[in-house]
């Protein structure tokens, strides 16, 4: 992704893009970009293709949890529908001139660019619900505003199919917590899911807005919401989800304000091996989670092995 071969691809000058855009136009490939039109749309598609990707293995290896073979048949569904997901992001990328193979099958796991709550395992059934009640709530919500607002056609069009099934998963998270949240054990095997899981995903949406570092994403069109309000309509459906089913979460709604405010220290402090937040120890900086982000967590080289072994055993590969 240097400069050079960005500004060989992408033919237009930057103002012939935003004339093309004011146009009401939309971006079809190469011939309607430019080297940072490009190099955006890359970045934004690729942490797309690899959360949906890296969901795959996480999902996995909850699914083995299943009550019953039903279950696991509905897991096996979503599954399939995220390595769908994957492969239409990957499939745009090839097309905007990266090297496919490398990029899912070569590339060091680190590199791999999803959330850092992905890293983190998914050990039991619950755990999984409670992964589709409120992850794939943050893909649908990413997602939506992508679908609404992005100025690269092959990759809207192809969102219509994609938000549909992120419904269906999220619907099959909330499905099982109100069923698991009648019984009082079930409740507490939720909560303490949750109470790891929620502050994964409210760091999911990025650094807050006066942090941002990709601006194109905003001013291009790649997207329409910054990440601090795409947090707060993630919120907007989480938080009175599981106050109506009597779980607890660290937010609520400041009806003076007419947001959602944080209840506890964030960004904070994560230890990944108990899975706990170390909410005592106050508020951090971001330039402290990045570190984690970067390092990446747990489960990172135990996934992507998972997804290339395939590739890296075979000789099926594509003709030179
Ligand atoms: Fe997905
Ligand atoms: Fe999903």
């Amino acid at each position: 992704m240097v400069a050079t071969a960005a500004q060989e691809l992408a033919p237009l000058t930057e103002d012939q893009v935003r004339e093309h855009l004011a146009a009401g136009k939309l971006v079809e490939g190469l011939q309607h970009m430019s080297p940072s039109y490009l190099e955006g749309m890359r970045r934004i598609l690729t942490v797309s293709a690899d959360t949906e990707f890296v969901s795959a293995p996480s999902y996995l290896r909850a699914a083995g949890h299943a009550p019953a073979l039903n279950n696991f048949g509905s897991a096996m569904s979503i599954i399939q529908d995220e390595l769908a997901h994957a492969h239409i992001g990957y499939r745009l990328l090839g097309d905007l001139g990266v090297d496919m193979d490398w990029l899912i099958y070569e590339r060091p796991a680190q590199q791999f660019k999803y959330p850092y709550a992905f890293d983190v395992p998914l050990n039991s059934w619950v755990e999984l619900v409670c992964a589709n009640a409120m992850y794939d709530q943050a893909g649908f919500v990413l997602l939506s505003d992508v679908y609404r607002s992005s100025t690269f056609g092959p990759w809207k069009r192809a969102l219509a199919k994609v938000d549909k099934e992120e419904t269906f998963h999220l619907r099959h998270g909330r499905t099982w917590l109100k069923k698991l949240c009648k019984d009082p054990a079930g409740r507490a095997e939720v909560q303490a899911a949750v109470d790891w899981m929620f502050i994964l995903t409210l760091e999911w949406f990025g650094l807050p807005d006066e942090r941002k570092q990709h601006s194109e994403q905003l001013d291009f069109g790649f997207k329409g919401k910054s990440n601090d309000e795409l947090r707060q309509w993630w919120m907007s459906e989480v938080v009175p989800f599981m106050q109506e089913i009597g779980i607890r979460v660290p937010a609520h709604l400041d009806e003076g304000l007419d947001r959602y405010v944080i209840d506890c220290p964030f960004p904070a402090r994560f230890d990944e091996d108990k899975r706990e937040w170390l909410l005592e120890d106050g508020a951090i900086d971001w330039d402290d989670v990045l570190v984690r982000w970067r390092a990446r967590g747990p489960m990172n080289r135990d996934y992507v092995t998972t997804l290339q072994r395939g590739y890296q055993t075979t000789s099926l590969r594509r003709a030179a």
